[in-house]
């Protein structure tokens, strides 16, 4: 198993929760210490893809601890230097958007800029309809920033949702051994 500490961030785009959970194990498969992190959002709303109390469950069973899901739960990762890289699988347009402009109001976004205030990578995995709209000039302005890495994304319907964009969930694991290493997994678009 390898030592390296790894968060890994749940947003609130439930309906690839499960693709994400599936992540999540082979996260865990590899790294001994996994720290689950739950938005807000993700914590309190129940959807036809399943309840909050369902995921809590489930993803703090995988970890074998519980979530972190406030910001003053978050904090400590920046002084504690708690985690060696953070994943955030799905990331919702929203958390995209407060990322690109440094604004940090839910457990998900405290966990970044504690976590980047060390220096340390951040992995985003992608999952939005507007990715190619008004998530767009955010996907750049962060492929542009420091210790900010991707998972490669792509165009998932491009003509039934033109503008919707997510990320390869099977490559979340390589990913994340590519950021560990100060590298981004290539090639960041992938075709379907
Ligand atoms: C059923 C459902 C599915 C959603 N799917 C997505 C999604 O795939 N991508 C996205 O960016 N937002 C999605 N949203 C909207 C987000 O949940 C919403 O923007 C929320 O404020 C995100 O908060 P968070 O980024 O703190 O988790 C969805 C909302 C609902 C109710």
């Amino acid at each position: 198993m390898e030592q390296q500490r790894v968060g890994f961030a749940f947003c609130g785009s439930f309906c690839t929760h499960a693709r994400a959970v599936e992540a999540l194990e082979q996260v865990k498969a590899r790294y001994e210490t996994v720290v689950p992190i739950v938005s807000e959002r993700c914590a309190a709303t129940d959807t036809r893809f399943g309840t909050a109390h369902d995921l809590m469950r489930e993803v703090e069973r995988i970890c074998d601890r519980r979530v972190i899901d406030t910001v003053e739960k978050a904090e400590p990762i920046g002084p504690k230097k708690l985690l060696d890289v953070l994943v955030i699988c799905p990331c919702t347009g929203n958390t995209l958007a407060k990322l690109a402009a440094g604004a940090t109001d839910s457990s998900v976004t405290m966990a970044a800029k504690a976590h980047l205030r060390n220096g340390r990578p951040v992995v985003i995995a992608l999952a939005t309809n507007d990715g190619l709209s008004a998530s767009a000039k955010n996907i750049g302005a962060l492929l542009d920033k420091r210790n900010i890495y991707f998972v490669p994304f792509g165009q998932d319907d491009p003509v039934g949702k033109p503008t919707s964009l997510v990320a390869d969930f099977s490559k979340v694991p390589e990913a994340v051994a590519a950021a560990l290493a100060g590298q981004q997994l290539q090639p960041v678009l992938v075709g379907r």
